[in-house]
């Protein structure tokens, strides 16, 4: 049965393009969020209150077919009880997994897939220990709740110790060892309550301090292409997911080494909106609501640019053929993520040019 009721536990901005995927298939999306200003509350429904607030979070329960979410932290037992007022998508599971960079890496490396060499960090001694045995430089992050290069300290040499723990320690964390990555990628795919599978084409993402600047998609490599797949059907399964669920990896010397997964759309799916028959965003939804999945072909050649901290100025860039603006609605504040744009163009060459002259209008704050 076609389910069109989606409680949505966060407002972000996924959770708003979501919404906005959701109306024309008659899907309408109510969301829980601390903000009634959120981005999400701008287009839809909003239960006011803390997200793992048990009450609302039955509410919202209550008052829809299927809970899905914008933001992946909610503890596990905040979730567990819903499971009795309604569907969960994806799986209580594939959050918990997700949550902790300990168990994510534990999951990857069950299911055999690459991961860089890591160390569980609880106190200053066994930073040096982890030191000592993986080496420098490396990467100390918080176990939980990191996001956008937040939580995040890369240690160069023996004298960033000090700084490293006075920035982050006192947290579980977790020593990886540095990727001298040529590249990152990630693979954004869909899975249905029925264990259907559907694979976006790969994209390749730039970064700057740990947070995605732009991305250019499809990028094509066959093999690594056919790897990424494998590894993500091989998560979609063990999690019996329902959903997008997205992996993002390092390439170091032709191989992929898992970084991290997002059990949700995922900001370097965006270019999916304009890019692809089917977005990531009407995906997710038409796999929690028991709809086949949607045609995963690329359009053209895209190119997705973050705007962080500043809104660009809209005139000059829609003055770029293909391009596509989106504004999220949130208030400026230095390295927030406000808004993108995708720009679609038919050749890889013309994708280029137009993606250099979008840059040069675009200031990361
Ligand atoms: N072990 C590592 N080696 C090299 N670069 C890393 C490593 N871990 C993280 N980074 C860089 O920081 C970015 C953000 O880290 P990530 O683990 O994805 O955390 P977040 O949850 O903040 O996205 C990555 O996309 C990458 O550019
Ligand atoms: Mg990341």
């Amino acid at each position: 049965m076609k389910l069109s009721r989606v409680g949505v536990v966060g407002a972000g901005q996924l959770g708003r393009m979501l919404a906005l995927a959701g109306y024309p298939l008659g899907i309408r999306c109510m969301f829980l969020d601390r903000s009634a200003g959120a981005p999400a509350a701008q287009v839809a429904p909003l239960l006011t209150g803390e997200l793992e607030d048990a009450a609302q979070l039955a509410a919202l329960a209550s008052a829809n077919q299927v809970v899905t979410f914008d933001w992946e932290n909610i503890a596990g037992s905040a979730l567990a009880p819903l499971e009795k007022l309604t569907l969960v998508r994806p799986p209580r599971a594939a959050l918990e997994a997700s949550q902790d960079r300990m168990s994510e890496k534990a999951l990857f490396s069950k299911l055999r897939i690459p991961v860089a060499a890591h160390a569980a960090v609880e106190d200053k001694e066994q930073l040096q220990r982890a030191i000592a045995k993986l080496g420098l430089p490396g990467v100390l992050k918080t176990r939980r709740l990191g996001y956008d290069g937040k939580g995040q300290f890369v240690l160069r040499g023996p004298q960033d110790i000090g700084q490293a723990w006075m920035a982050i320690g006192g947290r579980g964390l977790i020593y990886e060892k540095f990727q001298q990555f040529s590249r990152e990628v990630s693979l954004v795919g869909a899975r249905s309550a029925t264990g259907e599978i559907v694979f976006y084409p790969l994209s390749a993402n730039t970064h700057g301090g740990g947070i995605l600047h732009y991305g250019i998609a499809p990028f094509v490599n066959r093999k690594l292409e056919r790897t990424a797949r494998l590894y993500l059907k091989r998560v979609m399964q063990a999690l019996a997911y329902v959903g997008v669920l997205t992996i993002e990896f390092f390439v170091v010397k032709g191989r992929l080494i898992a970084n991290e997964m997002a059990p949700r759309v995922h900001n370097s799916g965006h270019w999916t909106i304009e890019g692809c028959v089917t977005s990531q965003f009407e995906n997710h939804l038409r796999a929690i609501c028991n709809l086949p999945l949607g045609s995963t072909r690329a359009l053209g050649h895209t190119a997705m640019v973050n705007f962080l901290g500043k809104m660009p100025d809209p005139q000059r860039l829609l003055a770029i053929d293909g391009l596509a603006f989106h504004d999220y609605g949130k208030e400026p504040r230095p390295g927030r993520k406000l808004g993108h744009c995708t720009i679609l163009k038919s050749r890889a060459i013309e994708r280029n040019s137009a993606l250099a002259n979008a840059l040069k209008l675009i200031e990361w704050t």
